[in-house]
């Protein structure tokens, strides 16, 4: 009763891991497959490897996390292979997450995560962390989504910055591109003092709050995409912990929910929520269908 079609795409249920925290290797992937996610979405992964900025690079505060990571991986090499090898064992599909510098990178780093047997692509042009890769990408979004989509036939998704004002035209424009869905939302960029040393705690100074502080930014964002686009694909990410958060995100609009932040406290959340979700809906005699965007 918990499955979903995503731009096509079948998932089991809709709790999807989501990028940047724990699918960066083969043996995660199959853990994650056995702890029964939705679907994973991996790291970012550049074309080159990336060591990430300077320690100390997160601080849990008591409503989230502020990160400044710098998207550490291993390259789309190393990444392609771990997915490769997963594959066949696997039974969840994976989402593979690109930050590209250019519509070159974009193309092929797409075309490799297929090849190697990713079921999707995300594009990540927001990570607050990097300047050559990140955010400052925002406005060449439709560019990397459309040398992406003349690259691969599988569903196209693009993490949407919460940076964005005009969400209709934005979310319009990439749909037009070539886009089939959105990941609602990034991070929020961030900043954290250390008022006894008198300086930012993260080594990058600046970083990406995420959490449940960026929850109802990111469910006001799900609702406004599913307004504008009544059929386009939204996986709601941002502070999602409990089968209630996630029931809001559905009720806002999303397809599936995005879990990040809540995995430090362990992977029974993802059955948590997806146990939780199908009692309420059992206790109401509704399906998923019914309460996906109920809210007026
Ligand atoms: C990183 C952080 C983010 O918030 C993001 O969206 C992508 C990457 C990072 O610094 O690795």
């Amino acid at each position: 009763m918990l499955e979903v079609d995503l731009a096509g795409v079948k998932l089991r249920n809709p709790v999807v891991i989501a990028s940047g925290i724990l699918g960066v290797s083969r043996g995660l992937f199959l853990r994650l497959d056995r702890e029964g996610a939705g679907a994973v979405t991996t790291k970012s992964v550049t074309f080159e490897p990336r060591s990430g900025n300077p320690m100390p690079n997160v601080v849990e505060l008591e409503f989230g996390l502020v990160n400044s990571m710098g998207i550490p991986n291993p390259g789309i090499g190393i990444m392609c292979e771990e997915i490769r090898s997963a594959i066949p064992h696997l039974s969840v599909p994976i989402i593979g997450s690109i930050a590209p510098s250019s519509a070159e990178e974009a193309r092929t780093m797409a075309s490799l995560l297929v090849e190697a047997g990713a079921s999707a692509v995300e594009v990540n042009t927001s990570c607050p962390n990097v300047s050559d890769i990140g955010i400052n990408l925002v406005n060449r979004s439709v560019e990397l989504v459309k040398a992406v989509d003349r690259e691969v036939n599988v569903p196209i998704l693009v993490k949407v910055t919460p940076h964005v004002q005009d969400v209709q035209s934005f979310v319009r424009a990439l749909h037009e591109a070539g886009a089939d869905g959105f990941t609602a939302v990034n991070t929020l960029k961030a900043m954290v003092i250390d008022v006894d040393l008198m300086r930012p705690v993260l080594g990058g100074v600046i970083g990406g709050l995420s959490g449940p502080a960026v929850r109802p930014v990111a469910v006001r964002f799900v609702y406004e995409i599913r307004k504008t686009l009544p059929d386009v694909a939204i996986i709601g990410t941002g502070g999602v912990e409990s089968w209630r958060d996630a029931a809001e995100m559905i009720m806002a609009g999303a397809n599936a929910v995005g879990v990040g932040t809540a995995l430090r406290k362990g992977l029974k959340v993802i059955n948590e929520i997806v146990d939780g979700l199908r009692s309420f809906l059992t206790e109401r005699g509704l399906t998923l269908d019914d309460i996906r965007g109920i809210v007026p």
